[in-house]
């Protein structure tokens, strides 16, 4: 027996329901409104002019009763409403796992992106229901609603990763998703438009 016999929680069923996006049991809900994501859309005028205008929720992040601590494998669905701001699709805040680890996301509704960046290069995988998105350790990302519904996903990750949320304000992502006509376009992150 491992020295690890004595869990902080219990081997357990954890049920998801892939249309409402929750699951059950459930742990910390965390809500993100437009202010939460200063200093990370393009154009901040139209940025202040949201928050000023009702503040709207952006995305909300519902977690397993799985702590996020190491050696365990916490999950949470992120639903991330359908929108633009300045022309910029809806999106999470993105962020790198100052412990570098993998993590995995299964497309649960709607359809978006998944946008990584490693300092260097940059990468887009489009999301769908019953896609597994894979995030190598190392590879910042995003997630982004591209489409005209929310946007669900599925996150599994290890508990000991971390979130740093202030690479992201200095290194940006790589590029940023635009809503061009119908469909997306991108555009160097730190590009003027
Ligand atoms: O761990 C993950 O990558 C996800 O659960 C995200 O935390 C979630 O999608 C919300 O994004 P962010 O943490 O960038 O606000
Ligand atoms: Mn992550």
């Amino acid at each position: 027996m491992s020295d690890y016999s004595a869990l902080p929680v219990p081997p357990m069923s954890i049920r998801f329901d892939q249309a409402a996006g929750t699951l059950s049991p459930a742990g910390p809900t965390l809500t993100r409104r437009m202010s939460d994501l200063e200093g990370l859309f393009r154009d901040q005028n139209s940025w202040r002019t949201a928050v000023a205008d009702g503040d709207p929720i952006v995305y909300s992040v519902v977690s397993s009763p799985v702590p996020e601590i190491d050696r365990e494998l916490p999950q949470s669905i992120t639903t991330i409403h359908p929108g633009t701001t300045g022309g910029e699709f809806w999106m999470t805040k993105g962020h790198q796992h100052p412990n570098h680890q993998g993590e995995i996301y299964l497309g649960m509704s709607g359809n978006g992106g998944l946008l990584m960046f490693d300092g260097k290069d940059t990468r887009w995988v489009d999301m769908a229901p019953g896609t597994i998105g894979y995030i190598p350790p190392g590879w910042a990302h995003r997630s982004v609603n591209v489409g005209s519904e929310p946007y669900s996903f599925l996150a599994v990750y290890p508990g000991g990763a971390g979130h740093d949320y202030s690479w992201v304000l200095e290194n940006g992502l790589g590029q940023r998703v635009w809503r061009q006509d119908d469909g997306l376009a991108f555009v160097d992150y730190f590009a003027e438009v």
